[in-house]
């Protein structure tokens, strides 16, 4: 996040956040403390601040930079980056930033089509790696607009550090993690071995079933269905159910589920289902979790989740 807003940016730049959630708000923190000035567009969470928004504060001023979050980990709902692209090409001085940490390699993201000008994301989340790598992509505006700038206050995350390396691996600029790099080659090759098209189309169809088999157990998704993404499902508790046992009995059933953010801790439970996962990891889970529900004595239709899944996968 860091690296994308300061090779595109320099003090007292306008920056225009949009944000959805916990970590569309940690843009504002990155850029105040670079001395930037901050317009905020936010959402409620679980929805997704519209285009026509977006364009309306565009036209206020001039931007530097926009940050849009693909999908907001915290809320679980992805923001519609394509049209957002459509409504950036009427301006071109404006650096179109997003942030796929959740999303890209699971969610359709078309970087030339789309008109993104630096799109990132991190290895742990749907390359399927372990985490340690950024993996950053920076078009030719952000190139362009990195030149101008000159020298930047910033060194480890300077672009223009990095890409003679880029070029010429057997040069040095600090040390490369050779581990991770070899393990999202593996990734990559999985990746392709799936097909790019069919590995979104499987998200997409995972996700689907999986919410309808959350939704068949009682449960309610934040996300409102039209914004919802296809890489995690941020899962609200139906009356009764305890977060903390809830999710210590699910983790002895072998699944672990993260805790909701913010006003949503105690309310809620995030499920990854991003990756390299396959049918067998979903009925697994949605086992596990009807498990976990009948241990904690939560009166439903035994078998309803899986029966879902069946249908709908
Ligand atoms: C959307 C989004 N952006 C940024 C981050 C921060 O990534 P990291 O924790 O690897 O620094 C996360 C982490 O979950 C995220 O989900």
């Amino acid at each position: 996040m860091e690296m994308a807003v300061s090779n595109v940016t320099k003090k007292g730049d306008n920056v225009l956040i949009v944000s959805n959630g916990f970590f569309g708000d940690r843009f504002i923190d990155i850029c105040e403390r670079k001395g930037l000035n901050t317009d905020v567009l936010s959402a409620p969470w679980g929805q997704v601040v519209p285009p026509e928004e977006i364009e309306k504060k565009l036209k206020e001023k001039n931007y530097a930079a926009m940050t849009v979050t693909h999908v907001d980990t915290a809320t679980g709902a992805g923001a519609p980056i394509q049209e957002i692209g459509k409504v950036m090409k009427n301006f071109p001085d404006t650096v179109y930033i997003v942030d796929g940490v959740a999303a890209t390699a699971g969610e359709r993201e078309y970087v030339d089509d789309y008109g993104i000008d630096i799109l990132f994301t991190g290895s742990q989340k749907a390359f399927g790696v372990a985490p340690g790598l950024l993996i950053l992509f920076a078009g030719k505006k952000a190139l362009e607009r990195r030149k101008s700038l000159g020298t930047i206050p910033e060194y480890y995350i300077d672009f223009e550090k990095w890409i003679p390396i880029m070029n010429d691996p057997s040069k040095y600029f600090a040390t490369p993690a050779v581990n991770m790099i070899w393990a999202l080659k593996e990734s990559v090759r999985l990746i392709n071995e799936e097909g790019i098209e069919a590995r979104y189309d499987r998200h997409i169809r995972m996700s689907d079933a999986i919410n309808a088999a959350l939704e068949a157990l009682g449960f309610k998704l934040l996300a409102v269905k039209g914004n919802r993404c296809s890489t995690l499902s941020n899962v609200l508790y139906p009356e009764g159910i305890n977060d903390a046992e809830f999710r210590a009995a699910l983790a002895e059933e072998g699944v672990m589920v993260a805790g909701g953010l913010a006003a949503y801790a105690g309310k809620m439970f995030r499920l990854g289902h991003m990756g390299n996962i396959d049918d067998h990891t979903v009925y697994s889970t949605i086992a596990a979790i009807e498990r976990t529900l009948i241990r904690l004595g939560y009166r439903y239709e035994k078998g309803t989740g899986l029966k879902t899944l069946l249908e709908k996968m």
